[in-house]
């Protein structure tokens, strides 16, 4: 392919099966002010969580190639489904253009805690089914922390729930209790962390809390993949300066399906108010 992404006035284009990648874009905007943001949601089929490999690369593909068609000079794959999935496939189909996912920054989160602490640690990953069968948080922790214990817990319901707005309340705790209930013998030792390896659970984290009990601490991959976006940037020269003087719009939405819903749920993500005007319907 054709380099046309050399340009530091390129957006970076980010894509979820739904909103749940809102809480990438959150940490890459406090990070970086100046760059501009093309977020794509493909809500039309969400979820990827349950489905197979080959589906999501599928979709995967699909999605990055309305991003890049747009013009991005970056882009960050805010699924940790995708992820998991699809990212070396991407990389090879759209090289030379950075691909960034959000699997191995959830890794280094996770050790970067888990640093000062000698011995054995357990730790629970939480995510979709598809992410958690594949065992790619498994590796990319273990690369880093050979010593780990590592339960996955597939909890793919907790993904309709976030995209419907339900956050805390009786029946998400339920839900929670319910997959939490499994860790049971072994995988129930006490927890010294636990994972939020799906970008549609942070905003849940306090009710996982409420279940899980105090004290856990809990980690998503949103900070750490600001943070490889960032380096990413700086390397190839391609940085938007936070002063730089504003052209064009610095922040578009796409999505694949209703988009007065995206408004909806993605203002909560977000914690904004945004109108059904500002989301663009496009179609993969
Ligand atoms: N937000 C995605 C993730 O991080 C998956 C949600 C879905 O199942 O579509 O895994």
């Amino acid at each position: 392919m054709k380099d046309a992404s050399r340009n530091a006035e390129l957006p970076i284009g980010i894509f979820d099966s739904g909103v749940g990648g809102l809480t990438v874009l959150s940490a890459l905007r406090a990070r970086l002010a100046g760059e501009h943001y093309i977020y794509l949601g493909d809500t039309a089929r969400l979820p990827y969580g349950t489905k197979s490999p080959d589906t999501v690369i599928r979709y995967s593909a699909q999605a990055s190639r309305r991003l890049v068609e747009q013009g991005v000079k970056l882009l960050v794959v805010a699924c940790n489904t995708a992820s998991a999935a699809a990212l070396p496939d991407l990389r090879r189909l759209y090289s030379p253009l950075p691909v960034i996912g959000v699997v191995e920054p959830g890794a280094q989160a996770v050790c970067r805690l888990l640093a000062p602490k000698q011995g054995e640690r357990h730790i629970l990953v939480m995510g979709t089914e598809s992410t958690i069968r594949g065992g790619a948080y498994t590796r990319a922790i273990r690369a880093l922390r050979p010593d780990a214990r590592i339960t996955g817990l597939a909890c793919s319901l907790l993904v309709p729930l976030a995209e419907e707005g339900w956050m805390d309340g009786p029946i998400v705790e339920n839900v929670i209790r319910r997959y939490l209930e499994q860790l049971d013998g072994e995988a129930g030792r006490p927890l010294d962390c636990i994972v939020l390896g799906c970008t549609h659970f942070p905003p849940l984290a306090a009710s996982i809390a409420a279940v899980a009990g105090p004290g856990i601490p809990m980690i998503d991959s949103a900070v750490t993949t600001a943070e490889a976006v960032e380096a990413e940037l700086r390397k190839s020269g391609l940085l938007r300066p936070k002063n730089k003087e504003e052209t064009g719009r610095p922040l578009r939405f796409l999505t694949t399906d209703a988009p007065e819903r995206f408004a909806r749920t993605g203002g909560l993500f977000l914690d904004i108010r945004l109108a059904p005007e500002e989301v663009e319907l496009v179609v993969i």
